[in-house]
């Protein structure tokens, strides 16, 4: 450990929270300072890891002097508040999405993040996916014109738990709005959003009171159409796919598998490896950009993460799928 680097704490010792510390540690600027999480031995063990202080009360981190970031990686319901502590605190902290299931709630705090001495970034990791981002520096450049149409495929392995469900706010809020803020990362202005959704093999997510299908299309003030396709489950695997449409080409990110290596044989062709399992080994390049990017951030004073605005927007987006979903209406985005 350099004496410059950032001590960071840790904030949930979930899925998420073991992902972030793992990048933490392969970071040569950074270490894994504290480790908080509401569960004594999931805190205990993440600590332990990498040499980490821990703790069960979240104050130890804003208070003991041994922190200089946090990654809040605890349930979305926690999200707001700990960005506000943080703030207090002269804390940076990057904040897993959503920002929270309740916009008001979330658009409560934007004067005080916006005026924030400390870095507030918001964990949008798909857009520092290497093939996400090159795509969208390709259009940007104007490889394919004039973007017209966007498709976003977005269908999880398998479904989380019910317990996970019943908290995460739904599809929408939870899975899609990744694929909403991909929309953004494209689409600057989102103006209309219509959905379909479908209960179709989950009993389980049915009696949480969410949906297992949906399809969402998105308009965008220059008329460019976004079809956002989810799932919560998928037979082959995790797909996450963009197709970037425009007047003089296409972009397409395709799924990725291990290893390239094409099969011939007599019963099937082209056959590869399965693609990617899940979130974790499809978008590992993509976290350790994101945090290399909010030290970058914290070290220039240059916002390089996506913003608590952005954040904001998003979740917007995922309320007025939600909203149509339910009613059938299109919904107008304010
Ligand atoms: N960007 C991504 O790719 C991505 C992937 C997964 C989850 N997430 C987000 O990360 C957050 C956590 O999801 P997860 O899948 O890691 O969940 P998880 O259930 O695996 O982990 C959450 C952890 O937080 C702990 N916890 C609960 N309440 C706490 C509190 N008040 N203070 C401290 N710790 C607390 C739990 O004990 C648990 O260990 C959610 O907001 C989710 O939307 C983002």
């Amino acid at each position: 450990m350099s004496e410059k680097s950032l001590r960071i704490g840790v904030i949930g010792a979930g899925r998420i929270g073991i992902v972030h510390s793992g990048s933490i540690a392969d970071t040569p600027n950074a270490t894994v300072a504290y480790v908080c999480d509401a569960i004594a031995d999931s805190a205990e063990k993440l600590a332990t890891k990498y040499g980490a202080k821990h703790t069960t009360n979240v104050d130890d981190l804003f208070t003991s002097g041994d922190v200089d970031a946090i990654i809040v990686g605890s349930p979305t319901s926690t999200h707001v508040d700990l960005i506000s502590r943080a703030i207090d605190a002269g804390i940076h902290v990057l904040c897993e999405k959503p920002v929270d299931l309740d916009i008001k709630r979330a658009n409560s705090i934007k004067d005080k993040v916006a005026n924030s001495k400390t870095n507030v970034s918001i964990a949008f990791n798909h857009r520092y996916d290497p093939s996400f981002a090159q795509a969208h520096a390709r259009f940007k450049a104007g490889e394919i014109g004039k973007l017209e149409q966007l498709i976003l495929t977005s269908r999880d392995p398998a479904p989380p738990p019910g317990a996970y469900i019943a908290v995460s706010g739904g599809i929408f809020r939870d899975q899609a709005i990744h694929d909403f803020d991909i929309a953004r990362f494209f689409v600057s202005e989102i103006l209309e959003v219509s959905t379909f959704a479908s209960n179709v093999f989950s009993d389980e997510i049915k009696a949480e009171g969410d949906y297992d299908s949906a399809l969402t299309i998105l308009r965008g003030s220059k008329g460019e159409l976004v079809s956002v396709i989810n799932s919560r489950h998928s037979a082959y695997g995790y797909d996450q796919r963009v197709e970037a449409f425009g007047d003089k080409g296409m972009l397409q990110v395709s799924n990725m598998t291990p290893t390239t290596v094409t099969a011939y044989t007599s019963g099937a062709t082209e056959t590869r490896d399965g693609y990617l399992a899940f979130f974790l080994e499809r978008y590992a390049a993509s976290y350790r950009k994101e945090l290399a990017l909010f030290i970058e951030s914290i070290q220039t004073g240059k916002q390089l993460n996506p913003t608590y605005d952005d954040g904001c927007k998003a979740l917007e987006i995922a309320d007025a799928a939600t909203e149509s979903a339910k009613t059938g209406k299109v919904v107008t985005l304010k």
